[in-house]
This record gives structure tokens, C-alpha cells and sequence, in this order.
């Protein structure tokens, strides 16, 4: 069974990613540090046995704090100037039980795919190293002081990728004779001699550079974060004359009992909206045991439910609540419940749904003790 290992060369400073800021690899992308992004891509390939990374010894803490968790990483090595400096460290330290194949990769490129893996391992049954590259589309031109002077012959020409894979012997020797550094561990191999096959490079597998290469990453990596969340709750009648439904006065034979205006459906609603954001719900944000609340229009607590949700970056999608009575009659007054909610979530009244129904006679809705109302609602991040 022969043995690839793969070598991570993130010993860089990122000048070009923006000062001021950590390392790139150590950077978040979509909630994960760029550098262990690159090291799932290559653990997850089944034949890959184990990973040196090379680091810079600036770093140490930025590295035990990301990778924490990881198996399958040999203890990290420092790096050295260049990059080619940064491989021939990683290299020495594979040496001492050092493997058949080993690709080395960059830790700036987080999105490399198996099929690519594949790919380079394959070519090493032919050739003692390969790369994947992708053919130049652009046209090429020689410039000068900002202008162009020459244009260039585009045929035949690549565009480099890491992984670059390799017979282990083979490119330990090609750096050990090496006499100056090289952008990448094919040049080094060319000039020894080496056979290098080209295979099929990934559009995917782009190196995080500039700061544009990061919008890139956040954009791809970007998931939709919907939420949903749903909101029960009941009121006794009392003596009285209306109900109030979603802010809107319903004449009825009785009101309803309870703190506030007694207004469950909006209660319901905003429970709903507490409920998706997982903060609570309307008792815990308005204690009914605190005095200024008694009386208060139930618009003040839909109003902070809306107003959390645009704080934690969300928008409403819909809003679908069913309210269960006997009487008094909903339908008639739907479409007023729908506007003020609407109105009261800065939202369109064809995503607020206000439903009734009856619960047959049965249990305290039937008996027309009182009402009950329930919600769901969904938020988005925007
Ligand atoms: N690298 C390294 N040791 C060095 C220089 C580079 O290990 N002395 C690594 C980087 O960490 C990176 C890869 O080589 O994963 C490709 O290099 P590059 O994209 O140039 O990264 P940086 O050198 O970090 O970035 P910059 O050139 O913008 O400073
Ligand atoms: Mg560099």
C-alpha cells in the first residue's frame, strides 16, 4: 500500500489580503478559519494518510486555536522566507517516515475538490509529478509604463494550481539541489529534469489573494439563514362590549380579560417573532408583574419583537395566524387585522394571513370561555 501525505505550506504573511488583519489562513470564511477549510479538502481525500503544515512561528497560537480537534495532522514545522523555503522544511520533516507521494498545497486555497485529488494521484502512476492548471482565456500583452507594447501567444500557456503532486523522493532531491528559491515546487522539478504532467485544474480552486478573493469566498460560502417560529396563546372573556383582535376593535357580547388590552392574537403574533430569533418570549421581554405594562397597548410589544428582528439582520417573510373562537365572527374584520399588522411589521399585506376557526363546541373556545390564538412566522437574513 503506498503512502501519500500531503504538505500545507501556510507560513505566509497575507500582505497582499490587507494589513492590519490576522494571517489569510487564519482568516473566517463563512464561519471557518480559511486554513482548516483546506485541511478538511484534503483529510476528506481517502487516500491521503496524513498532513504536515508548516507555519510561521508568529502563528503558533492562531494554529492550535483553528485546528483544535483535527486529527490526522503531524505536529506543525516553522517556515522559512520563501515559499520554496517554507516546502523544503515541510519536506524534511516527511522525511523521517517519508511517504511514496505527497501533494503540496497551499493553505490559501480552502475549495479544492476530490475530483482534483484524484486526478494528481492518478498522473503519479506515469509521471514523478503533476499539477493542475487551467488554459489562459484572456488575451496576453507585454506592457509597459501602463501601456501596452507587445502582444503575447496565449496557446499552449496555463494558469498554476496547488495541489502539486509528486514521487516524495523525487522532490526532495529537486529542492536539495535547488539553488535559488521558485514561485512553485513545479518550477523547481522542471529544472531538474522532472517530468510534470498538466491535469484538469478547478475554477474553484482559486487562491485567496487580495481582499476581492475574500468578498468572493464570503459570497460562495454564504447560507441562507431562515428561521421559523411559532406563538400560542389564550384570553378569558370577561364583561364588555368588544374584543380587540390584531388591534382592531371587534364589537362583541364580552372583552377580553387579561393584561394589556388583552389583544391574543397580536400576543400570539409577536410570540411568534420572539420565537424565531429564540429570545423569549412576550412575558419574559414585558414582565406581567411589573406595573408599567398594565394596560399597555400590545402595538408596544409586536413593536420590539419587529424591532429585534431588525436587529439581529432579519427580515419577515410571513406572518400566518389562526385565531379559534365560537364568536364573535372573524371574516368580516380580516382584512383590517391584516392591514395593521402589516402596517406595525413595515411589511406587505400579502404576507400577513389572518385566519379564524371554530373548535366545534368543543373544549373552552367551544364553551366560549374565551380565545385562543396561534402564529408562525418566518425571518430571513438579509
Ligand atoms: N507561504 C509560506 N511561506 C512563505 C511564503 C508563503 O508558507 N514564506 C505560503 C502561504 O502561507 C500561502 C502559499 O505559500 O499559503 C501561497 O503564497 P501566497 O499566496 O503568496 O501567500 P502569502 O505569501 O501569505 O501572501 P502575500 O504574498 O500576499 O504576502
Ligand atoms: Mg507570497
Amino acid at each position: 500500500m503506498q503512502k501519500t501525505s500531503a504538505l500545507i505550506v501556510a507560513a505566509g504573511r497575507g500582505t497582499r489580503a490587507g494589513a492590519g488583519i490576522l494571517p489569510k489562513q487564519y482568516r473566517m470564511v463563512g464561519g471557518q478559519p480559511v486554513l482548516v477549510r483546506t485541511l478538511r479538502a484534503l483529510l476528506a481525500h481517502p487516500a491521503v494518510n496524513d498532513v504536515q503544515v508548516v507555519i510561521h512561528p508568529d502563528d503558533i497560537a492562531l494554529y492550535q486555536s483553528a485546528v483544535a480537534g483535527i486529527t490526522g495532522l503531524r505536529p506543525p514545522v516553522f517556515g522559512g522566507d520563501t515559499r520554496s523555503g517554507s516546502v523544503l522544511k515541510g519536506l524534511e520533516a516527511l522525511a523521517k517516515d517519508a511517504p511514496d507521494f505527497v501533494l503540496i498545497h497551499d493553505a490559501a486555497r480552502p475549495f479544492l475538490p476530490l475530483v482534483v485529488i484524484d486526478d494528481l494521484l492518478n498522473a503519479l502512476q506515469s509521471a514523478k509529478g503533476a499539477f493542475p492548471a487551467l488554459p489562459v482565456v484572456d488575451a496576453l500583452w507585454q506592457g509597459e509604463d501602463g501601456h501596452a507594447v507587445a502582444p503575447g501567444d496565449r496557446d499552449g500557456l496555463y494558469g498554476a494550481q496547488t495541489p502539486q503532486s509528486f514521487h516524495f523522493k523525487a522532490i526532495l532531491s529537486a529542492h536539495n539541489n535547488a539553488t535559488a528559491p521558485a514561485d512553485d515546487d513545479v518550477a523547481l522539478a522542471v529544472a531538474q529534469g522532472i517530468k510534470v504532467a498538466i491535469v484538469h485544474g478547478s475554477e474553484r480552486n482559486y487562491k485567496l489573494t487580495t481582499p476581492a478573493d475574500f468578498a468572493r469566498a464570503e459570497k460562495e460560502t454564504a447560507k441562507m439563514d431562515i428561521r421559523t417560529g411559532n406563538g400560542f396563546d389564550v384570553h378569558a372573556f370577561t364583561e364588555g362590549d368588544a374584543v380587540i383582535l390584531c388591534g382592531t376593535k371587534v364589537p362583541h357580547s364580552r372583552a377580553l380579560l387579561g393584561h394589556s388590552d388583552a389583544d391574543v392574537a397580536m400576543h400570539t403574533i409577536t410570540d411568534a417573532l420572539f420565537g424565531a430569533l429564540a429570545e423569549g418570549d412576550i412575558g419574559q421581554w414585558f414582565p406581567p408583574s411589573e406595573a408599567k405594562w398594565k394596560g399597555a397597548a400590545s402595538e408596544i410589544f409586536l413593536r420590539k419583537a419587529v424591532e429585534r428582528v431588525a436587529m439581529r439582520g432579519f427580515d419577515i417573510c410571513n406572518i400566518d395566524c389562526t385565531i379559534i373562537c365560537e364568536s364573535p365572527k372573524i371574516g368580516p374584520h380580516a382584512s383590517a387585522m391584516r392591514a395593521e399588522i402589516a402596517r406595525l411589521c413595515g411589511i406587505g399585506v400579502d404576507r400577513v394571513s389572518i385566519k379564524a376557526t371554530t373548535s366545534e363546541k368543543l373544549g373552552f373556545t367551544g364553551r366560549e370561555e374565551g380565545i385562543a390564538a396561534m402564529a408562525t412566522t418566518t425571518l430571513v437574513k438579509i
